[in-house]
């Protein structure tokens, strides 16, 4: 690390202490000018939006998972049952979800779209609930025409039947 980098990390550094500071001189010293209406702000002080906004008391998908009706499931399973088989191996329209729960994404013997041939990772149960949100959404690209399920509890349920076929 040469002089110029330390004097750069040094500097960021303090800079982010300066605002701590700021923040803990708190709403005491916010406004200057009188009280009540009319009072202006001395000074702004631009905070980084750093909590994002869906981290208001969501309930974590493994939550709803557990307590999933697989049965339930099943029926919401009707409407991919045109295109997917639950059989091992077997292609019907896209491949079969037969064991797709904790899967490789694009790991079976199909024709995959670009897309999910280069997503990468494992259909793991909060990416299937991504996924069945609004698949071109999750996936832009992908050639599975399905509008998506909007009710949570329907993804859970049918990701919990999905569980049982191993
Ligand atoms: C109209 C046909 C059709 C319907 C309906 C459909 N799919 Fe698909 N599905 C496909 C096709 C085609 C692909 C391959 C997509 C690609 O390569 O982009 C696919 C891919 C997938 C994959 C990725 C599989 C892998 O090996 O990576 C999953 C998971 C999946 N579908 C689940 C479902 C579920 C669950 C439903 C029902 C809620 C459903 N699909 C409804 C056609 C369909």
């Amino acid at each position: 690390m040469n002089t110029m980098e330390i004097t750069k990390v040094v500097g960021g550094v303090a800079g982010s202490l300066l605002i701590l500071m700021l923040l803990k001189m708190g709403a005491s010293s916010y406004y200057i000018g009188g009280k009540g209406e009319g009072a202006e702000p001395a000074y702004t002080i631009a905070v980084a939006d750093s909590a994002p906004a869906e981290e208001v008391e969501a309930v974590p998908f493994s939550e709803i998972l557990a307590a999933a009706d697989a049965g339930a499931g099943a029926r919401v399973y009707n409407k991919c049952a045109a295109c997917h088989a639950v059989d091992p191996g077997v292609v019907k329209v896209g491949p079969s979800l037969f064991g797709v729960v904790d899967r490789g994404i694009g790991a079976e013997e199909f024709g995959y779209s670009s897309t999910l041939a280069e997503l990468g990772g494992d259909w793991t149960p909060e990416a299937l609930n991504e996924f069945l949100t609004k698949p071109t959404t999750y996936a832009p690209g992908t050639s599975m025409s399905f509008g998506g399920l909007k009710k949570e509890k329907d993804r859970a349920n049918l990701i919990a039947y999905l569980s049982t076929l191993q």
